[in-house]
């Protein structure tokens, strides 16, 4: 390392960053993660304007307590969607403002940022996430797999020549992979997981009860009785919404029976994508996951139920990493501490 890069290197920080559909996560070399906060921004309505929160500006949780209780002058977006970027400038604004949160205003030279992206994307969505991020203030965006990093930050043997499987179910994708010698060496990608889950719970509770809810509510119904199979012990909840036919609030009761039946569908979406993965990996590679199993990560892995249920269709051990959250910004940061080995994952087919 030259005298040059070591005082560029006091000078900045490094950056991994999971830029995901329902949460962004930075993560400081060295440091573990400092920011965790929704991907949501409110703008000033038709305009790519952000309006100020209570304290700065509405971006991530400024943002997010603004979901479906905004006045009409105020539009409050989620920049990406199905794990990629939909609204590129928005996007472009909360990457900023994280990288500005993250560095704490104190460093002179721009962070180097390595950024995940979903193993799904294309040339164009891949060249959208680096400028996005260059024009956000990083000096240099080195673009990883999401699975990778997922595995990294499992701390599953990603460099040794045996076979790890990592299922990254987040919020728009789940992403699920056979990594062996740094490298995927199969895997899939499908754009359903805990929004669209949202979504079947929004149409249920319309379709059944004619009772509309928002997504902040429906999120809070699969988080507290949601579950992937319907449990042993049956759990209800109090639901508020408006009913369509008198257009007036109406509070209703669900149980955690209904919510498994409404949300099969994606749950089984999920569980078929793990098992077309299963079905095209070679014997060798297969041998090592009975013995080492099926690792999950991302907020939606922690589904009540869900971890069974993939052990009883795959008959393979299933695990729930630590901390299943923070997997891949982790294993992101943890690369730039090991510049040689993020050269090696870049070489072995990992973009840009
Ligand atoms: N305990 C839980 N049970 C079920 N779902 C959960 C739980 N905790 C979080 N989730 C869901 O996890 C999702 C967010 O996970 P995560 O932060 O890993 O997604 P993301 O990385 O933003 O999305 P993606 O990787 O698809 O772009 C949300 O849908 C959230 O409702
Ligand atoms: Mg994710």
């Amino acid at each position: 390392m030259s005298w040059l890069d070591r005082v560029v290197g006091l000078l900045s920080l490094d950056l991994g960053i999971d830029l995901g559909t329902a949460n962004t996560l930075v993560a400081v070399k060295g440091r573990g993660v400092v920011i965790s906060e929704p991907s949501v921004v409110a703008v000033k309505k038709g305009t790519k304007q952000v309006i100020d929160g209570p304290t700065g500006l509405a971006v991530g949780d400024q943002a997010k307590v603004m979901l479906g209780k905004n006045p009409g002058n105020i539009d409050v977006i989620k920049p990406l969607k199905d794990g990629v970027i939909a609204d590129l400038e928005i996007t472009e604004h909360m990457l900023r403002y994280f990288i500005r949160k993250a560095s704490g205003g104190r460093r002179i030279v721009p962070p180097r940022v390595v950024v995940a992206v979903p193993s799904g994307i294309n040339e164009v969505e891949k060249g959208a996430v680096t400028n996005s991020t260059r024009k956000a203030g990083a000096r240099e965006v080195f673009l990883l797999q999401e699975p990778m990093a997922a595995a990294i930050g499992a701390g599953l043997p990603v460099a040794d020549p045996v076979g790890s499987m990592i299922v990254d179910i987040g919020g728009g994708t789940t992403e699920v992979a056979v990594i062996s010698m740094v490298g995927i060496v199969n895997s899939e990608s499908v754009r359903c997981a805990g929004d669209e889950i949202d979504q079947a719970i929004i149409k249920y509770l319309k379709s059944q009860y004619s009772v509309v809810i928002g997504e902040n509510t429906a999120e809070q119904v699969k988080l507290t009785i949601g579950a992937a199979v319907a449990p042993a012990d049956e759990l209800r909840m109090p639901i508020k919404g408006r009913d369509l036919r008198t257009g007036l609030p109406h509070q209703l009761e669900v149980s955690s029976t209904e919510i498994a039946e409404a949300i099969r569908p994606q749950v089984q979406t999920i569980v078929g994508a793990i098992k077309m993965v299963l079905e095209r990996t070679a014997p060798e590679l297969a041998s090592d996951l009975i013995e080492r199993g099926i690792t999950m990560a991302g907020g939606t892995s922690q589904l009540r139920g869900l971890a069974d249920l993939i052990a009883r269709e795959t008959r393979l051990p299933v695990y729930v990493a630590n901390d299943p959250m923070t997997c891949v910004a982790r294993g992101c940061a943890a690369l730039l501490e090991d510049l040689d080995a993020l050269k090696q994952i870049l070489e072995a087919g990992v973009q840009q």
